[in-house]
């Protein structure tokens, strides 16, 4: 009798649960589609990011980007990710392999950018476009934000790192 209650709230949360992420993945900033090891290494290299500089990832996935900010850089990093499946996973990385940096379970609209000095972003374009305007009114001077594979709205990059083998091109700007 308790077996089953237990196996049915389980079943229930499960199914809210994904319910949730898919209708975050369908009306939200996409899928996780996580970025391939090598080309995280790359991006953080070009991104020139400097002991204890605040880097944010605005869609963090499972948090690749900012434990290796984190870790290999001594970064001050901030991942924000609006789907609940996807933060869990972030957050089992954490738990359990011990990766770094701090995820947040949100959608980083609600958050400001002004402190950022670095913010790195892999999403698709027409995403990218919307958050132009809070990029050029929260980011500092000085600023960059590093997209990889995709550009961002009307903004001319400072420099445009072209494909290399699998790893896509990546777009740096700077404010
Ligand atoms: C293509 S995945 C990239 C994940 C990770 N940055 C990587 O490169 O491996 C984009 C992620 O951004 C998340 N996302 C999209 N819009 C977002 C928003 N406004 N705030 C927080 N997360 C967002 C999605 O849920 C998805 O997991």
């Amino acid at each position: 009798m308790f077996v089953s209650l237990f196996l049915l709230l389980l079943v229930l949360a499960i199914t809210v649960f994904l319910t949730i992420s898919f209708y975050v993945t369908i009306f939200g900033g996409g899928p996780f589609v996580p970025t391939p090891m090598p080309a995280v290494h790359k991006v953080l290299k070009v991104a020139g990011i400097k002991k204890g500089q605040k880097v944010y990832d605005i869609g963090a996935g499972d948090g690749r980007f900012i434990h290796f900010a984190a870790k290999d850089y001594g970064a001050n990093a901030t991942g924000y990710e609006m789907d609940p499946s996807v933060y869990f996973i972030a957050k089992m990385r954490q738990w359990f392999w011990g990766w770094k940096g701090k995820i947040i379970r949100s959608n980083f609209q609600r958050y400001s950018l002004k402190n950022a000095d670095v913010v790195i972003c892999y999403m698709m374009p027409n995403t990218l476009a919307k958050f132009q305007k809070q990029f050029d009114k929260e980011l500092k001077k000085g600023a960059k934000v590093v997209s990889y594979a995709f550009h961002i709205g009307s903004w001319k990059p400072k420099k445009l790192i072209p494909k290399e083998g699998k790893i896509s091109q990546i777009f740096i700007y700077q404010k």
